[in-house]
Protein backbone atom coordinates (compact mmCIF):
# COMPACT_ATOMS: atom_id res chain seq x y z
CA UNK A 1 0.00 0.00 0.00
CA UNK A 2 2.86 2.31 0.47
CA UNK A 3 2.69 2.66 -3.25
CA UNK A 4 -0.55 4.86 -2.83
CA UNK A 5 0.74 6.75 0.25
CA UNK A 6 3.90 7.58 -1.53
CA UNK A 7 2.67 8.48 -5.00
CA UNK A 8 2.88 12.08 -5.59
CA UNK A 9 0.46 13.34 -7.83
CA UNK A 10 2.69 14.88 -10.80
CA UNK A 11 1.99 18.80 -11.04
CA UNK A 12 0.21 18.72 -14.38
CA UNK A 13 -1.65 16.15 -13.32
CA UNK A 14 -2.78 18.09 -10.58
CA UNK A 15 -3.53 21.55 -12.31
CA UNK A 16 -5.08 19.95 -14.72
CA UNK A 17 -7.58 18.13 -12.13
CA UNK A 18 -8.01 21.11 -10.35
CA UNK A 19 -8.72 23.33 -13.32
CA UNK A 20 -10.94 20.30 -14.64
CA UNK A 21 -13.20 20.81 -10.76
CA UNK A 22 -13.07 24.34 -10.51
CA UNK A 23 -16.49 25.64 -11.27
CA UNK A 24 -16.97 27.36 -14.53
CA UNK A 25 -20.54 28.73 -13.70
CA UNK A 26 -22.50 29.60 -10.64
CA UNK A 27 -24.35 26.63 -11.10
CA UNK A 28 -21.93 24.60 -10.37
CA UNK A 29 -20.96 26.72 -7.76
CA UNK A 30 -22.56 25.05 -4.42
CA UNK A 31 -23.53 26.81 -1.64
CA UNK A 32 -22.57 30.28 -0.14
CA UNK A 33 -25.92 31.35 -1.55
CA UNK A 34 -26.02 35.22 0.17
CA UNK A 35 -22.45 35.28 -1.69
CA UNK A 36 -23.54 34.23 -4.95
CA UNK A 37 -26.89 36.58 -5.01
CA UNK A 38 -24.94 39.63 -3.62
CA UNK A 39 -22.64 39.25 -6.42
CA UNK A 40 -25.08 38.34 -8.81
CA UNK A 41 -26.67 41.63 -8.28
CA UNK A 42 -23.96 43.85 -8.14
CA UNK A 43 -22.75 42.63 -11.62
CA UNK A 44 -26.23 42.69 -13.00
CA UNK A 45 -26.42 46.84 -11.88
CA UNK A 46 -23.00 47.40 -12.94
CA UNK A 47 -23.66 46.05 -16.18
CA UNK A 48 -26.81 48.26 -16.65
CA UNK A 49 -24.89 51.29 -15.66
CA UNK A 50 -21.90 50.32 -18.28
CA UNK A 51 -19.82 50.53 -15.36
CA UNK A 52 -17.79 47.99 -13.39
CA UNK A 53 -18.23 46.57 -9.84
CA UNK A 54 -17.08 48.16 -6.85
CA UNK A 55 -13.50 46.28 -5.28
CA UNK A 56 -14.11 43.40 -3.47
CA UNK A 57 -12.47 41.47 -0.75
CA UNK A 58 -13.36 37.90 -0.14
CA UNK A 59 -11.96 36.52 3.47
CA UNK A 60 -12.12 33.03 5.07
CA UNK A 61 -10.39 29.61 5.68
CA UNK A 62 -8.61 27.97 2.98
CA UNK A 63 -10.02 26.21 -0.03
CA UNK A 64 -13.43 27.20 0.21
CA UNK A 65 -13.64 28.98 -2.70
CA UNK A 66 -12.39 32.87 -2.85
CA UNK A 67 -10.22 32.23 -5.77
CA UNK A 68 -13.13 30.48 -7.51
CA UNK A 69 -15.45 33.63 -6.91
CA UNK A 70 -12.78 35.76 -8.64
CA UNK A 71 -12.41 33.30 -11.68
CA UNK A 72 -16.76 33.26 -11.44
CA UNK A 73 -16.65 36.98 -11.50
CA UNK A 74 -14.63 37.84 -14.36
CA UNK A 75 -15.95 35.47 -16.57
CA UNK A 76 -19.68 36.76 -15.31
CA UNK A 77 -17.93 39.90 -16.77
CA UNK A 78 -16.43 38.76 -19.98
CA UNK A 79 -13.26 40.38 -18.28
CA UNK A 80 -9.66 39.55 -18.29
CA UNK A 81 -8.38 37.89 -15.03
CA UNK A 82 -5.08 39.30 -14.11
CA UNK A 83 -3.73 37.10 -11.21
CA UNK A 84 -1.21 38.08 -8.36
CA UNK A 85 -0.40 37.37 -4.79
CA UNK A 86 0.59 39.75 -2.10
CA UNK A 87 3.57 37.43 -1.83
CA UNK A 88 4.45 38.67 -5.36
CA UNK A 89 4.63 42.04 -4.74
CA UNK A 90 7.65 43.04 -2.84
CA UNK A 91 8.65 45.95 -4.19
CA UNK A 92 6.46 49.25 -5.36
CA UNK A 93 7.58 48.28 -8.61
CA UNK A 94 5.81 45.12 -8.97
CA UNK A 95 2.69 46.59 -7.77
CA UNK A 96 3.21 49.74 -10.57
CA UNK A 97 3.73 47.54 -13.22
CA UNK A 98 0.82 45.40 -12.46
CA UNK A 99 -1.42 48.18 -12.47
CA UNK A 100 0.04 49.69 -15.25
CA UNK A 101 -0.55 46.86 -17.33
CA UNK A 102 -4.35 46.68 -16.83
CA UNK A 103 -6.56 46.74 -19.96
CA UNK A 104 -10.09 48.60 -19.41
CA UNK A 105 -12.47 46.07 -17.64
CA UNK A 106 -9.93 44.42 -16.25
CA UNK A 107 -10.12 41.97 -13.17
CA UNK A 108 -7.14 42.38 -10.74
CA UNK A 109 -7.61 39.69 -8.12
CA UNK A 110 -4.33 40.12 -5.56
CA UNK A 111 -5.00 36.54 -3.44
CA UNK A 112 -2.96 36.43 0.14
CA UNK A 113 -3.88 40.39 0.59
CA UNK A 114 -2.58 40.52 3.91
CA UNK A 115 0.90 39.73 2.83
CA UNK A 116 1.32 42.95 1.02
CA UNK A 117 3.49 45.36 2.60
CA UNK A 118 2.53 48.99 4.11
CA UNK A 119 4.30 50.69 1.44
CA UNK A 120 3.11 49.21 -1.42
CA UNK A 121 -0.59 49.73 0.15
CA UNK A 122 0.21 53.15 -0.31
CA UNK A 123 0.18 52.94 -3.93
CA UNK A 124 -3.04 50.96 -4.06
CA UNK A 125 -5.11 53.75 -2.09
CA UNK A 126 -5.30 55.88 -5.01
CA UNK A 127 -5.68 53.42 -7.38
CA UNK A 128 -8.79 52.30 -5.79
CA UNK A 129 -10.35 54.97 -4.84
CA UNK A 130 -9.76 56.94 -8.49
CA UNK A 131 -7.93 54.93 -10.54
CA UNK A 132 -4.56 56.88 -10.18
CA UNK A 133 -0.94 56.17 -9.28
CA UNK A 134 1.72 58.26 -8.27
CA UNK A 135 5.12 57.55 -9.63
CA UNK A 136 7.89 59.23 -8.64
CA UNK A 137 10.42 60.22 -11.45
CA UNK A 138 14.02 60.87 -10.58
CA UNK A 139 16.15 61.58 -7.11
CA UNK A 140 16.68 64.23 -4.78
CA UNK A 141 15.77 67.72 -5.40
CA UNK A 142 15.06 67.71 -9.17
CA UNK A 143 12.26 64.24 -7.87
CA UNK A 144 8.73 65.09 -9.52
CA UNK A 145 5.44 63.12 -9.04
CA UNK A 146 3.65 62.18 -11.59
CA UNK A 147 -0.09 60.77 -11.54
CA UNK A 148 -0.86 58.32 -13.76
CA UNK A 149 -4.27 57.29 -14.65
CA UNK A 150 -5.29 54.05 -14.97
CA UNK A 151 -8.40 52.69 -16.74
CA UNK A 152 -11.20 51.21 -14.94
CA UNK A 153 -10.92 47.98 -13.58
CA UNK A 154 -12.19 46.06 -10.53
CA UNK A 155 -10.06 44.86 -7.28
CA UNK A 156 -10.50 41.55 -5.98
CA UNK A 157 -8.89 40.60 -2.78
CA UNK A 158 -8.90 37.40 -1.19
CA UNK A 159 -7.29 36.31 2.32
CA UNK A 160 -7.46 33.87 5.33
CA UNK A 161 -6.05 36.46 7.27
CA UNK A 162 -8.14 39.86 7.48
CA UNK A 163 -6.95 40.36 11.09
CA UNK A 164 -3.40 41.15 9.25
CA UNK A 165 -5.70 43.97 6.82
CA UNK A 166 -4.75 47.32 7.63
CA UNK A 167 -8.47 49.30 8.41
CA UNK A 168 -7.68 51.87 5.42
CA UNK A 169 -6.93 49.20 3.05
CA UNK A 170 -9.85 47.44 4.44
CA UNK A 171 -12.06 50.06 3.79
CA UNK A 172 -11.25 50.81 0.63
CA UNK A 173 -13.42 47.51 -0.86
CA UNK A 174 -16.87 48.50 -1.85
CA UNK A 175 -17.60 44.73 -0.29
CA UNK A 176 -16.54 42.39 1.86
CA UNK A 177 -17.37 38.55 2.30
CA UNK A 178 -16.66 36.34 4.61
CA UNK A 179 -17.03 32.45 3.11
CA UNK A 180 -18.31 30.00 5.70
CA UNK A 181 -17.88 26.17 6.21
CA UNK A 182 -19.96 24.31 3.63
CA UNK A 183 -22.71 22.31 5.20
CA UNK A 184 -22.84 18.43 4.98
CA UNK A 185 -25.37 18.30 2.00
CA UNK A 186 -23.25 20.74 0.34
CA UNK A 187 -19.79 18.96 0.54
CA UNK A 188 -21.75 15.98 -0.44
CA UNK A 189 -23.39 17.53 -3.87
CA UNK A 190 -19.64 19.24 -4.29
CA UNK A 191 -18.30 15.33 -4.03
CA UNK A 192 -21.05 13.81 -6.28
CA UNK A 193 -20.72 17.06 -9.11
CA UNK A 194 -16.65 16.19 -8.96
CA UNK A 195 -16.81 12.31 -9.04
CA UNK A 196 -18.56 12.60 -12.07
CA UNK A 197 -16.52 15.09 -13.86
CA UNK A 198 -13.51 12.68 -13.13
CA UNK A 199 -15.94 9.90 -14.39
CA UNK A 200 -15.95 7.77 -10.69
CA UNK A 201 -18.61 6.31 -9.80
CA UNK A 202 -19.35 6.57 -6.37
CA UNK A 203 -21.87 5.07 -3.89
CA UNK A 204 -23.84 7.31 -1.31
CA UNK A 205 -22.54 5.70 1.92
CA UNK A 206 -18.72 6.19 0.27
CA UNK A 207 -20.04 9.75 -0.51
CA UNK A 208 -21.44 10.22 2.88
CA UNK A 209 -18.12 9.12 4.60
CA UNK A 210 -16.21 10.87 2.76
CA UNK A 211 -18.02 14.16 3.28
CA UNK A 212 -17.78 13.90 7.23
CA UNK A 213 -13.90 14.24 6.43
CA UNK A 214 -13.47 16.74 4.40
CA UNK A 215 -13.57 19.17 6.88
CA UNK A 216 -16.45 20.82 5.07
CA UNK A 217 -14.51 22.20 2.71
CA UNK A 218 -14.52 22.06 -0.93
CA UNK A 219 -11.01 21.96 -1.40
CA UNK A 220 -10.68 18.67 0.95
CA UNK A 221 -13.19 17.07 -0.37
CA UNK A 222 -11.46 17.04 -4.20
CA UNK A 223 -8.47 16.22 -2.35
CA UNK A 224 -9.68 13.40 -0.62
CA UNK A 225 -11.54 12.07 -3.54
CA UNK A 226 -8.28 12.17 -6.02
CA UNK A 227 -6.66 9.73 -3.23
CA UNK A 228 -9.80 7.71 -3.39
CA UNK A 229 -9.25 7.43 -6.59
CA UNK A 230 -5.79 6.14 -6.52
CA UNK A 231 -7.12 3.60 -3.71
CA UNK A 232 -9.57 2.44 -5.92
CA UNK A 233 -7.61 2.24 -9.30
CA UNK A 234 -4.26 0.22 -7.00
CA UNK A 235 -7.30 -2.01 -5.79
CA UNK A 236 -9.03 -2.37 -9.43
CA UNK A 237 -12.09 -1.58 -7.79
CA UNK A 238 -14.85 0.21 -10.64
CA UNK A 239 -17.09 1.77 -8.28
CA UNK A 240 -16.76 3.59 -5.14
CA UNK A 241 -18.03 2.03 -1.78
CA UNK A 242 -17.65 2.97 1.53
CA UNK A 243 -14.71 0.23 2.48
CA UNK A 244 -12.20 1.52 -0.08
CA UNK A 245 -13.08 5.54 1.33
CA UNK A 246 -12.27 4.17 4.62
CA UNK A 247 -8.80 2.62 3.59
CA UNK A 248 -7.76 5.62 1.96
CA UNK A 249 -8.64 7.58 4.80
CA UNK A 250 -6.59 5.20 7.07
CA UNK A 251 -3.44 5.50 4.56
CA UNK A 252 -3.74 9.24 4.84
CA UNK A 253 -3.86 9.31 8.53
CA UNK A 254 -7.47 11.54 8.57
CA UNK A 255 -9.69 10.24 10.95
CA UNK A 256 -13.29 10.28 10.56
CA UNK A 257 -14.07 13.78 11.13
CA UNK A 258 -11.04 14.99 9.09
CA UNK A 259 -8.51 15.52 11.90
CA UNK A 260 -5.25 15.24 10.32
CA UNK A 261 -1.92 14.58 12.77
CA UNK A 262 -1.38 18.27 13.53
CA UNK A 263 -5.27 19.14 14.76
CA UNK A 264 -4.70 15.89 16.93
CA UNK A 265 -1.67 17.23 18.39
CA UNK A 266 -2.80 20.32 19.25
CA UNK A 267 -6.15 19.04 20.96
CA UNK A 268 -3.62 16.14 22.99
CA UNK A 269 -1.10 18.75 24.28
CA UNK A 270 -4.04 21.16 25.48
CA UNK A 271 -5.05 17.97 26.97
CA UNK A 272 -2.37 16.16 28.31
CA UNK A 273 0.18 18.48 29.02
CA UNK A 274 -2.11 21.54 30.04
CA UNK A 275 -5.13 19.24 31.39
CA UNK A 276 -7.67 20.10 29.14
CA UNK A 277 -7.09 24.18 29.71
CA UNK A 278 -7.71 27.14 29.72
CA UNK A 279 -4.13 27.53 27.98
CA UNK A 280 -3.00 30.87 26.32
CA UNK A 281 -2.58 31.52 22.75
CA UNK A 282 0.89 32.70 23.73
CA UNK A 283 2.32 29.60 25.44
CA UNK A 284 0.09 26.80 23.27
CA UNK A 285 2.23 28.47 20.34
CA UNK A 286 5.75 27.99 22.27
CA UNK A 287 4.91 24.20 23.36
CA UNK A 288 3.67 23.64 19.76
CA UNK A 289 6.42 25.71 18.06
CA UNK A 290 4.30 27.19 15.47
CA UNK A 291 3.52 30.84 15.24
CA UNK A 292 0.32 32.38 17.36
CA UNK A 293 -1.32 33.88 14.52
CA UNK A 294 -1.01 30.27 11.96
CA UNK A 295 -2.68 28.58 14.95
CA UNK A 296 -5.40 30.99 15.62
CA UNK A 297 -6.08 31.68 11.79
CA UNK A 298 -5.04 28.50 10.52
CA UNK A 299 -5.53 24.98 12.84
CA UNK A 300 -8.08 26.57 14.87
CA UNK A 301 -11.07 27.51 12.87
CA UNK A 302 -11.59 24.06 11.90
CA UNK A 303 -11.52 22.86 15.90
CA UNK A 304 -13.74 25.28 16.99
CA UNK A 305 -16.53 24.66 13.99
CA UNK A 306 -16.36 21.30 15.35
CA UNK A 307 -16.78 22.04 19.08
CA UNK A 308 -13.60 20.12 20.03
CA UNK A 309 -11.52 23.56 21.06
CA UNK A 310 -12.96 26.60 22.82
CA UNK A 311 -11.94 29.69 22.57
CA UNK A 312 -12.47 31.68 26.08
CA UNK A 313 -10.74 34.78 27.82
CA UNK A 314 -8.46 32.68 30.14
CA UNK A 315 -7.61 30.44 27.11
CA UNK A 316 -8.32 27.54 24.78
CA UNK A 317 -9.92 25.00 26.64
CA UNK A 318 -10.37 20.94 25.43
CA UNK A 319 -14.16 20.07 25.32
CA UNK A 320 -15.48 17.03 26.00
CA UNK A 321 -15.80 15.93 22.42
CA UNK A 322 -12.64 16.57 22.13
CA UNK A 323 -11.65 13.85 25.06
CA UNK A 324 -14.10 11.28 23.52
CA UNK A 325 -12.79 11.69 19.97
CA UNK A 326 -9.37 11.35 20.84
CA UNK A 327 -10.96 8.81 23.18
CA UNK A 328 -8.89 9.81 25.87
CA UNK A 329 -10.29 9.73 29.57
CA UNK A 330 -11.76 12.61 31.20
CA UNK A 331 -10.00 12.64 34.54
CA UNK A 332 -11.31 15.96 35.42
CA UNK A 333 -14.85 16.40 34.33
CA UNK A 334 -14.70 13.16 37.00
CA UNK A 335 -13.16 14.71 39.67
CA UNK A 336 -15.76 17.23 39.18
CA UNK A 337 -18.81 14.96 39.47
CA UNK A 338 -17.12 13.26 42.29
CA UNK A 339 -17.01 16.48 44.04
N1 LIG B 1 -18.72 26.37 -4.01
C1 LIG B 1 -17.98 25.42 -4.60
N2 LIG B 1 -18.57 24.44 -5.33
C2 LIG B 1 -17.83 23.48 -5.90
N3 LIG B 1 -16.50 23.39 -5.81
C3 LIG B 1 -15.85 24.34 -5.11
C4 LIG B 1 -16.55 25.41 -4.48
N4 LIG B 1 -15.67 26.19 -3.86
C5 LIG B 1 -14.47 25.67 -4.08
N5 LIG B 1 -14.55 24.55 -4.84
C6 LIG B 1 -13.45 23.67 -5.21
O1 LIG B 1 -12.44 23.77 -4.23
C7 LIG B 1 -11.21 24.17 -4.78
C8 LIG B 1 -10.59 25.17 -3.86
O2 LIG B 1 -11.25 26.41 -3.98
P1 LIG B 1 -10.43 27.79 -4.06
O3 LIG B 1 -9.09 27.57 -4.64
O4 LIG B 1 -11.32 28.77 -4.73
O5 LIG B 1 -10.31 28.11 -2.52
P2 LIG B 1 -9.67 29.40 -1.80
O6 LIG B 1 -10.71 29.89 -0.86
O7 LIG B 1 -9.16 30.34 -2.81
O8 LIG B 1 -8.49 28.75 -0.97
P3 LIG B 1 -7.11 29.45 -0.46
O9 LIG B 1 -7.46 30.30 0.71
O10 LIG B 1 -6.25 28.32 -0.03
O11 LIG B 1 -6.55 30.20 -1.61
C9 LIG B 1 -11.54 24.71 -6.17
O12 LIG B 1 -10.57 24.38 -7.09
C10 LIG B 1 -12.84 24.02 -6.54
O13 LIG B 1 -12.58 22.85 -7.25
MG1 LIG C 1 -7.24 30.89 -3.27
Amino acid sequence: MNKIKNRKLNDKEDTYLETLLRPSSWDKYIGQDRIKNNLKIMIEAAKKRKDLPDHLLFYGPQGLGKTTLAHLIAKEMNANLRVTSGVNLEKSGDLIAVLANLEPGDVLFIDETHRINRMIEEILYPAMENRKIHITVGKGPSARMLALDLPPFTLIGATIRINLLSAPLRSRFGAIFGVDYYNTDEIQKIIAQSAKIIGMEISDDATAILAMASRFTPRNANRLLKRVRDVAEVKGKKAIKAEVVNETLRLLEVDSLGLEKWDRRLIETVIRKFNGGPVGLNTLSAVLGEDRGVIEEIHEPFLIKMGLLQKTPSGRIATADAYEHLEIKNVKSKRKAAA
